[in-house]
């Protein structure tokens, strides 16, 4: 049985399977509660890792987890993302120092701390050097005010390069059973101790795989989407999912396929799906 807790950068323990928090919307009551709502249950369900970001309402989807969950829990870890901005109504990759260093200050201010302790690069800006900005956030972690690094949507290649200029204690790229893309940098990432959290893990699919997930799924006596959690958790030790959700029920039912155990035959189907998928 793999272990249900991961160390981010060697010492930062959450559990593996975490909650993504897009889709909460900081709008107007009743949607508003309700997103509060979820936002709680996930952390009495146990949830100690949640996936934010600058871009996220611009602010107003951090702002809505610290309403919803400050004072944190000392077990819980918010990760937020910067390096998408809003300029002119229109969004766009910014990794200028000064940008990134405004937009850390801000989720400080708005998820109400004083260290983030994740802290991922929401996309490497073509037009600014990566040494500027990973340069930048290893100053903001040298003067404490975010303790790990990570990455979003890179290759290999990127990762190696960002590596040789600063520590990476995490990658997040699309990834789930269906779409695997993105294998060549969970090797990586599986080689090297770095997180992966695999974002959009609530595979779909096509019809073929479709089935062959509802059969596995028929006889664990679980859901697809469960089927689908629990192969990348059981995909490598590394894997850390934060499906997203708006609803009590598919939090519960995801937060649920932690406990689910794969026999090695369902694993290989699986991963046939997944080839063909
Ligand atoms: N780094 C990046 O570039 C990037 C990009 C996108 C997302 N992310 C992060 O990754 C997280 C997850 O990504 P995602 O939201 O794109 O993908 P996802 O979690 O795979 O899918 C979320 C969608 O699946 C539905 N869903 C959730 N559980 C379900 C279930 N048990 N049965 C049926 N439908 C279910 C949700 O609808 P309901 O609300 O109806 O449940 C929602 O529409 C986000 O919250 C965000 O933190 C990162």
């Amino acid at each position: 049985m793999t272990s249900t807790t991961f160390d981010i950068g060697g010492e930062l323990t959450v559990r593996r399977l975490g909650f993504g928090a897009m889709h909460l919307m900081p709008a107007p009551a009743p949607v508003r509660e309700a997103s509060i709502a979820v936002a709680r249950k996930a952390v009495a369900l146990g949830v100690t890792l949640i996936d934010t970001a600058h871009m996220y309402s611009w602010g107003g989807n951090e702002e809505l987890l610290a309403e919803a969950l400050h004072p944190y829990p000392d077990e819980l870890h918010i990760a937020t993302k910067v390096g998408v901005s809003l300029v002119d109504g229109e969004w766009r990759y910014d990794g200028r120092p000064p940008v990134l260093r405004d937009e850390v200050d801000q989720a400080l201010r708005r998820l109400r701390l004083d260290r983030i302790e994740l802290l991922q690069l929401h996309r490497i800006d073509p037009d600014t050097p990566l040494a500027d900005q990973l340069g930048v956030l290893g100053e903001l972690r040298a003067e404490g005010k975010i303790g790990h690094i990570g990455l979003s949507e890179v290759t290999v290649d990127e990762l190696d390069r960002a590596r040789s200029i600063v520590e990476i204690a995490s990658v997040q790229n699309r990834y789930n059973l269906l779409d695997r893309e993105h294998e060549p940098v969970l090797e990586a990432c599986e080689a090297a101790g770095i997180a992966f959290l695999p974002w959009r893990p609530v595979a779909a699919g096509n019809s073929g795989a479709r089935a062959e997930v509802a059969a596995v799924a028929a006889e664990l006596g679980a859901t697809a989407t469960q089927v689908a959690l629990a192969w990348l958790l059981a995909r490598s030790p590394v894997i850390l999912p934060i499906p997203s959700t708006t609803g009590f029920d598919h939090l519960e039912e995801n937060l649920a396929a932690a406990r689910l155990e794969l026999t090695p035959d369902h694993f290989d189907r699986l991963d046939l799906v997944s080839e063909r998928g």
